[in-house]
């Protein structure tokens, strides 16, 4: 069983995770292989955050059920894991490991279980105060690195299956993060994302008790770092310090991502999400105020129970204020254990889609508006490759902004990794395109 394949989906933290399986497995000897048909062991990292996302798992999971009498051991890892435990082996009978992020620590055990003959071997504690860290970790991206700062959720959102399947809060030690941001800058990373599902949260355990602005300022000190950002806030926990913070440092990037969820303080109050809609502006009006334009951006969730059209309303109407530059945003969907299952006043699965499709479109509107204003200005891309098909550069702005860009008078050197100042001279309403600035390039 020494061949393994491994397909992730979900968040940054289950990627992340996923690059962590990878090195602790390859460390041990295994080998990473691209195709599922060629590997001993197959691994799905799972996210559960919607039906959809759960159902896609079960969906990759039945394709190669019949691969598993020839030998080939499959393996769930991640939060539908976590959520559905032993039910997985009932559901795929061909499944032999099913493992929580919580118990990442174990895997290489239960992997050698396996090996000694075991047929089913399972990791579901959640009952951990420890964080899944490993000096192996092998990074897909060489410019950018993802550290985890904190695991777990403990908030309780009527809606969210993450407490349930990630755990309670364990943040990691300020000297473990900051060692290991000076290693990965060492190892030519430029750019540094600090993740957690509430990063707002963060405490350092050890005595010094560092807070998340104090360690995003640390973190920003480091020389040779380029960006730092970081996921996701949550709007109860965003301190005026981290806006403080990232005006006095341009290398903690112009982005903040804040959830908001709803621009109704009813269904907020319903939701569990401890802020009004006030409370929330008051967030926003602190990153409106910093002196660099500081970009915003957040996920919506349309059809919670008994949201009616005037909370729907109330939800457009944030939109305006805030002026977001970017928004994700989802039908609400009943997940297992959470408080929201089995709230009166379910909205409709029509009137769901008809609420996405307003809202999409009142943000596309706002967002072909805001980017139409930053033609003409020059603005930094981080170079993350090359498009052959319209050859142009495919780069990223501090605000997390897509910026493509062409190179008039290039020499044929790849620019991947590198900083080039850009004028921009088109916008869409997801994008930017323009013209690198010659000689700047670094
Ligand atoms: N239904 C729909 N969307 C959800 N999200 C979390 N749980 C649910 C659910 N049950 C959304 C939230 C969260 C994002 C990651 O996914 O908007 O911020
Ligand atoms: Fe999906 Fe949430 Fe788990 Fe991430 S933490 S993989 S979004 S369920």
């Amino acid at each position: 069983m020494k061949k393994f394949y491994i397909e992730t989906f979900g968040c940054q933290m289950n990627a992340h995770d996923s690059e962590k399986v990878v090195g602790t497995l390859l460390a041990k000897g295994y080998d990473l292989v691209s195709a599922p048909e060629s590997a001993d062991l197959v691994l799905y990292n799972t996210c559960s955050i919607r039906d959809k996302a759960e159902q896609k798992v079960f969906n990759r999971l039945q394709q190669f059920k019949r691969e598993a009498g020839k030998g080939k051991v499959f393996g769930v890892l991640g939060c539908v894991a976590q959520q559905e435990g032993e039910r997985i082996f009932e559901r795929a009978p061909h499944v032999s490991l099913v493992c929580g992020s919580a118990s990442y620590t174990r895997l290489p055990e239960l992997l050698v279980r396996l090996e000694s003959g075991e047929r089913r071997v399972t990791g579901l504690s959640l009952d951990t105060d420890e964080t899944f860290e490993t000096p192996y970790t092998r990074r897909d991206n060489p410019h950018r690195a993802y550290i985890t700062i904190i695991e777990g959720c403990n908030k309780s959102c009527a809606y969210c299956v993450v407490p349930f399947t990630r755990g309670p809060e364990r943040s990691r030690t300020i000297t473990g993060i900051l060692d290991e941001a000076r290693q990965l800058v060492a190892a030519g990373y430029t750019e540094i994302q600090l993740l957690g599902q509430n990063v707002n949260s963060y405490r350092d355990p050890s005595a010094e008790g560092a807070d998340f602005a104090t360690l995003l300022r640390r973190v920003g000190e480091i020389s040779g770092l380029r960006r730092v950002r970081f996921t996701t806030s949550h709007p109860r926990d965003f301190v005026k310090p981290i806006v403080d913070a990232i005006d006095e440092n341009p290398v903690l990037c112009n982005h903040v991502h804040l959830p908001v969820q709803s621009g109704s303080s009813k269904v907020l109050e319903r939701m569990g999400r401890l802020y009004t809609r006030d409370e929330y502006m008051q967030r926003v009006g602190w990153i409106k105020s910093a002196r660099r334009p500081i970009a915003i951006s957040t996920d919506i969730i349309v059809g919670f129970p008994g949201e009616t059209g005037r909370d729907f309303d109330d939800t457009l109407s944030l939109l305006d204020e805030v002026e977001y530059d970017s928004m994700f945003s989802f039908k609400y969907s009943p997940r297992p254990n959470t408080p929201a299952t089995g709230m009166a006043d379910a909205v409709e699965e029509e009137e769901k889609s008809r609420r996405l499709t307003v809202l999409q479109e009142r943000q596309r509107g706002i967002q072909i508006r805001r980017n139409a204003d930053r033609v003409g200005l020059t603005e930094e891309a981080l170079v993350e490759g090359f498009n052959r098909a319209t050859g142009q550069w495919i780069g990223r702005t501090t605000q997390n902004q897509p910026l493509n860009f062409i190179e008039r008078s290039g020499n044929g050197e790849s620019l991947t990794g590198r900083y080039v100042p850009v004028r921009v001279t088109r916008a869409g309403p997801n994008s930017l395109a323009g013209e690198a600035i010659e000689g700047h390039i670094h």
